[in-house]
């Protein structure tokens, strides 16, 4: 099938590419390469350089490109930043959507895979969180999520667009096989800055809090192999073909690390000391968040088979220190 990957050389985006080229899908990444990178782009797709906030060119390539669908994976990602610049969010996430939304409708692109986020939950009620959770969103980064989810609905019934929203968790780790080596820039997240510490690029992590209710007092996550993501993509893109049908659903692990076991695991793998210090809190970090994954594997199947944290280091150690 024809398949238009936007955003498809950013960090989730390389590995969903890499996941349809390996079940022999033609795949079309469509990026403009602001995080994403030209290294993670691979001969076997087509590359069309565009921004998805130029529509005459989006839908252009879209009616000219005879595709089954469209996976999209190219938003701006960082929940702190967006709560400085909801500016941007608004553009790039919602704004830039709106447009990638209408041109498929235009183009008569009937099938969607959105990358959302368990962003959309805000602070839990209960745990695991299921997609029956209330989602009312604690940062504007979840809120332009929930909202796109909301429009995709709305266009399920006026124009018949079916969809898939996926709310990753916490996505770590790089391709099992070692296939993607583009690392991401100026990373936000917890285990790309253990990895840039390990490697002597930052002096140190900060641990942000380390009297919060849990264990060892840091933070608990539920962290998602990539590779795993990216087969909730394709798994999710059958369902869709097969059942004519949308869905909503969560890709997590089901199990909790905290900031400490994530970071020892580390130390372990990578054989490095890997400073850390305790800071402060950082605003708006629930203690703990764990997924349900029932109804991914209800419905299309899916179970996380990559996300222990040993692979989730071993596979970015292998990408970070080049081993
Ligand atoms: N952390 C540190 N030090 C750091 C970075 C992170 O202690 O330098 C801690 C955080 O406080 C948190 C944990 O590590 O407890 C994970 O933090 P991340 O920034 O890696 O991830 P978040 O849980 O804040 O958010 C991530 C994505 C969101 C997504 C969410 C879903 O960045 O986009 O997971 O669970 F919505």
């Amino acid at each position: 099938m024809n398949i238009l990957i936007i955003g498809g050389a950013g960090y989730i985006g390389s590995h969903v590419t890499r996941e349809f080229l390996d079940l022999e899908h033609n795949c079309t990444v469509y990026d403009n390469l602001s995080s994403g990178l030209r290294e993670n782009l691979f001969p076997e797709a087509s590359f069309i350089h565009g921004d998805i906030h130029d529509y005459p060119h989006l839908l252009q390539t879209m009616k000219t490109g005879s595709f089954d669908a469209l996976i999209h994976l190219a938003a701006s990602k960082a929940a702190g930043e967006s709560m400085i610049y909801p500016e941007k969010y608004s553009r790039n996430n919602i704004a830039g959507t709106i447009n990638i939304i209408n041109a498929a409708s235009e183009a008569e692109i009937k099938r969607i895979v959105f990358s959302s986020s368990a962003a959309v939950y805000g602070e839990p009620q209960y745990l695991p969180i299921d997609e029956k959770h209330p989602a009312v969103p604690e940062n504007y980064y979840g809120f332009t999520k929930l909202e796109i989810e909301r429009i995709l609905s709305w266009y399920e019934k006026l124009k018949g667009i079916r969809f898939g929203c996926l709310r990753y968790f916490n996505a770590a780790g790089y391709d099992v096989k070692g296939r993607i080596k583009g690392l991401e820039q100026n990373p936000a997240n917890l285990i790309p800055i253990i990895m840039e510490t390990a490697c002597g690029k930052r002096n140190e992590l900060q641990i942000f809090g380390d009297d919060y209710d849990t264990p060892d007092g840091t933070c608990i996550r539920d962290y998602i192999h990539v590779s795993d993501l990216a087969i909730g993509h394709t798994m999710t893109f059958d369902y869709i073909c097969k059942n004519d049908k949308s869905l909503i659903i969560n890709l997590g692990s089901e199990t909790g690390s905290s900031v400490k076991e994530v970071l020892d695991t580390a130390r372990k793998i990578t054989e490095k000391p890997i400073l850390s210090k305790i800071a402060g809190r950082r605003a708006g970090d629930p203690a703990k968040l764990t997924a349900s994954a029932a109804l991914a594997r209800e419905l299309i199947g899916w179970q996380a088979r990559y996300s222990d944290m040993e692979t989730l280091i071993k596979t970015s150690w292998i990408a970070y220190n080049g081993e």
